[in-house]
């Protein structure tokens, strides 16, 4: 039998050949993932990419068809219990009793896994004040805002005794403000817990000051990485042109046979030579009506990566500017 010890072996995630299939779909093909231990890891990928499905996989709450995974040293599929209880998760889908308050919610937690009383309500103190939800301790759960709710599902996940949390799309649908504290709490954690976490979105801009970002798309991680490094290797110029007219477009189709025409009837030219912008305006400077220049970023990674755009319009004014708040950038030590 594996000793306790395992929970601070590195790394905290390892996955071994998963592969998950629900019928004729491929939501996982032989995936190989390490995650070491305290950091913040974002899975990054649209929609359909298998995020859901590995998190499911890893809580245990799904089994792969095939392949090994282990949280914290515990073997997911022999071990369950001990993986489980130092695995703390927040579900794609609320899943909080709108009919309980909000500190009813957070004991149950802690009575399903066993916390005994007196550490339970320090905790509940403690982790109430980390998403500032402590004036609302009595308030029943339908009350609250969809941001409240989700910071409230994050307290919970931290009741036990967590060493690895997985957040499963924690900022969707949530106003930029709200995107911006939950991160400002993980960067939080991560700064002042042994804590490791995995969080899934599809916001590109949420990830850039994450430790590791893992780039999953049809079921395959693609590249994992620091932000840094992703855009170091992967990182292209993008043109993302539009056309003045129909003569314009298909010259430029014909000039650039690699280009990708995105949803917004756009063209994206992708080039790691500088030289690509000059010649370009050159040719078709006073043929397009508009153009922009992305440098390396993580959008252009993915793009380099699938032949596909992660989102298909960039984020508008107020998403660009959408920042890591007061804390922002402290997710490394
Ligand atoms: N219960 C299910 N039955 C059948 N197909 C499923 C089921 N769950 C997921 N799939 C399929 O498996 C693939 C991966 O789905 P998954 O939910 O893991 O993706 P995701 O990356 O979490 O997507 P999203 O960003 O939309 O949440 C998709 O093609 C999806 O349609
Ligand atoms: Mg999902």
């Amino acid at each position: 039998m594996q000793a306790e010890e395992a929970i601070y072996s590195e790394p905290a995630v390892r996955l071994r050949n998963i592969t998950k299939r629900y019928g004729e779909t491929l939501a996982l093909d032989a995936v190989n993932l390490d995650i070491a231990a305290n950091q913040v890891v974002a899975l990054l990928g649209p929609n359909g990419a298998g995020k859901t499905t590995l998190l499911h996989i890893l809580c245990t709450i799904l089994q792969p068809d095939n392949g090994a995974a282990e949280i914290s040293g515990f073997d997911i599929l022999r071990q369950p219990l001990k993986a489980r209880k130092h695995l703390g998760v927040v579900f794609q889908e609320p899943s909080l009793d709108d009919r309980l308050s909000v500190y009813e919610n957070l004991d149950f937690h802690g009575l399903v896994y066993q916390v005994p009383w007196r550490l339970r309500r320090q905790r509940i103190d403690e982790v109430l004040a980390l998403v500032e939800l402590e004036e609302w301790r009595e308030e029943m759960v339908r009350s609250l805002s969809s941001g409240m709710k989700r910071r409230l599902e994050i307290a919970r996940a931290l009741i036990h005794d967590s060493r690895v949390i997985l957040l499963d799309e924690p900022t969707v649908g949530l106003d930029v403000q709200s995107r911006a504290r939950i991160w400002e709490y993980l960067g939080y954690l991560r700064r002042t817990r042994e804590i490791t976490v995995i969080v899934t979105t599809h916001y590109i801009d949420e990830v850039e000051e994450c430790d590791e970002v893992c780039i999953i798309d049809k079921g395959t991680i693609l590249a994992q990485g620091s932000p840094q490094a992703l855009k170091q290797t992967h990182g292209r110029q993008v043109l993302r042109v539009t056309p003045r007219d129909q003569a314009a477009d298909a010259e430029i189709v014909a000039l650039f046979p690699d280009a990708i025409r995105n949803k917004s009837d756009q063209l994206l030219l992708q080039s790691a030579n500088p030289q690509m912008i000059d010649d370009f305006l050159q040719q078709f400077g006073t043929r397009v009506r508009q153009l922009d220049i992305d440098t390396a970023s993580l959008e252009s990674v993915f793009l380099s990566l699938t032949g596909r755009e992660l989102r298909d319009k960039p984020a508008d004014a107020r998403e660009k500017t959408f920042a890591f708040g007061r804390r922002g950038g402290d997710f490394k030590r």
